[in-house]
């Protein structure tokens, strides 16, 4: 065995053997692994240590926003690491500093003070600390097609099965349903929805709930825009209760949908913001929580009991300014709506061509496509929180024509860096093609 740090570069096999021996992956059975070795990254692609090219179409976790390997990022994280990596967060610096202002810019509405946090899942705890602390109520309602994070609180929060095996999690967390049902029984309208969440609220004491925590628009678990009036009506149930509005915007925030926050889309402006991964395209971890100035001014005169060795860390702040710059640099926000209007039009070219396709749905560079048994019955191509071997031959396809996305139940994700072109829209279209084509004949 070479030493590991001195060692001549690593063969790609041995990357996935030492990985696989010395380290956990997630939500996985560690056995039935079969990780790509990366070395190297470029705007919409990576590669492996020996040579093979990927179209990344999920950004990785749907986080790499701006694109791989963007110098401009790479600089501004080096410069910031030369000349102070970390102080603790009673200490301010320079990035702190503009970061907050521009981000206060940025959110919607008097969301103008942040407390930033390493990621997305301690976002959303401090998220519910704040509204606990705030309302002195101590109830949280979530969604079950959700996901939240998988700390405590956040796992608790999150409805879909990554919960189960967590379980009892957190105590005062309440969930309601979604408006959509599933390929199968599809949709309830925006009126139909809040009148059952109107009814959990009563039946829970509206008195006693502190905050309703949604994804803006649901990510893993379907891409779910949310039905005309559905979340305008949601803030009208919230401020009549006086429960606090938490939009998760860890996944759908920074251009993904086509604007800054995807809660722009419906012109509503809700108490607590919590976003990561685009924050800096994760090219080093950070998340915030943003607020609205009222409760910001609840903690002048009360501690806010929280906080975080690496709060506030000045290279990850740089990064975040650097990359914000590049989004506007870029115009990625507006390439991302031409280039989801594309994306739009290439889905429905897809459906016409492929019996499995059962629905698509995209806002801005943010889709799914859900596959079918038959479009009479609508069955899903997998069970829910299950596989079939049809869509296992689809993630091998895919990877073997060098498209890397997530294929996830009877489902797969098409969420490209925001630096697409329509070239490299369309080359991923065509791989989708023709690992459907293998589908359909499977069928
Ligand atoms: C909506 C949402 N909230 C929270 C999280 C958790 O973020 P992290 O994995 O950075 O903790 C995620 C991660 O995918 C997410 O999509």
């Amino acid at each position: 065995m070479p030493d590991v740090i001195t060692a001549a570069p690593l063969t790609a096999e041995e990357i996935v053997a030492l990985s696989k021996k010395h380290t956990i992956f997630e939500w996985s059975a560690q056995g039935a692994v079969d990780p790509i070795p990366v070395s190297h990254a470029k705007g919409c692609y990576f590669f492996t240590p020996d040579g093979r090219r990927f179209l990344d179409f999920n950004s990785q976790l749907m986080a790499v926003n701006i694109g791989h390997g963007d110098e401009r990022v790479i600089d501004a994280m080096h410069e910031q690491a030369k000349k102070l990596q970390y102080v603790n967060p009673f200490l301010v610096s320079e990035p702190r500093a503009r970061l907050g202002a521009k981000l206060a810019e940025l959110a919607p509405g008097d969301i103008d003070v942040f407390f930033f946090t390493n990621g997305g899942a301690d976002a959303v705890e401090n998220a519910v600390k704040l509204a606990r602390l705030y309302t002195g109520r101590h109830k949280i309602m979530a969604r079950y097609r959700s996901y939240h994070g998988a700390t405590a609180g956040g796992m608790t929060l999150t409805g879909d099965p990554r919960r189960w095996a967590n379980e009892p999690g957190i105590p005062g967390v309440v969930r309601v349903l979604d408006p959509y049902h599933g390929v199968q029984r599809g949709w309830d309208d925006a009126a139909t929805s809040l009148a059952m969440i109107e009814e959990v609220i009563q039946l829970e004491g509206s008195h006693t709930i502190a905050a309703f925590i949604l994804e803006s628009v649901t990510g893993t678990n379907g891409i779910l825009i949310p039905p005309p009036g559905y979340m305008e009506g949601v803030r009208r149930l919230c401020d009549k209760y006086g429960i606090l509005m938490i939009a998760d915007e860890v996944m759908a925030g920074f251009g993904r949908t086509g604007r800054w926050f995807a809660i722009e889309h419906w012109n509503v402006v809700p108490d607590l913001i919590t976003m990561a991964k685009g924050l800096t395209s994760a090219y080093v971890p950070l998340g915030a929580v943003g607020m609205r100035q009222k409760i910001a001014d609840h903690f002048k005169d009360k501690v806010f009991y929280g906080g975080l060795t690496y709060g506030n860390h000045p290279v990850a702040c740089a990064t975040a300014l650097a990359t914000i710059a590049v989004y506007e640099e870029d115009r990625l926000i507006e390439n991302a709506q031409r280039m989801g209007d594309l994306m739009t039009r290439l889905m429905r070219e897809m459906s016409d061509k492929h019996p499995c396709v059962g629905a698509t749905r995209n806002i801005g560079l943010f889709g799914i496509v859900e596959l079918v048994k038959s479009r009479e019955t609508m069955e899903p191509l997998a069970p829910f929180n299950g596989s079939s071997p049809e869509m296992a031959a689809l993630g091998k396809e895919f990877r073997a024509r060098g498209l890397y996305t997530i294929v996830r139940w009877n489902t797969f994700f098409t969420n490209p860096p925001l630096c697409i072109n329509e070239a490299e829209l369309r080359e991923g279209f065509t791989s989708i093609d023709g690992a459907l084509s293998v589908v359909d004949r499977m069928l």
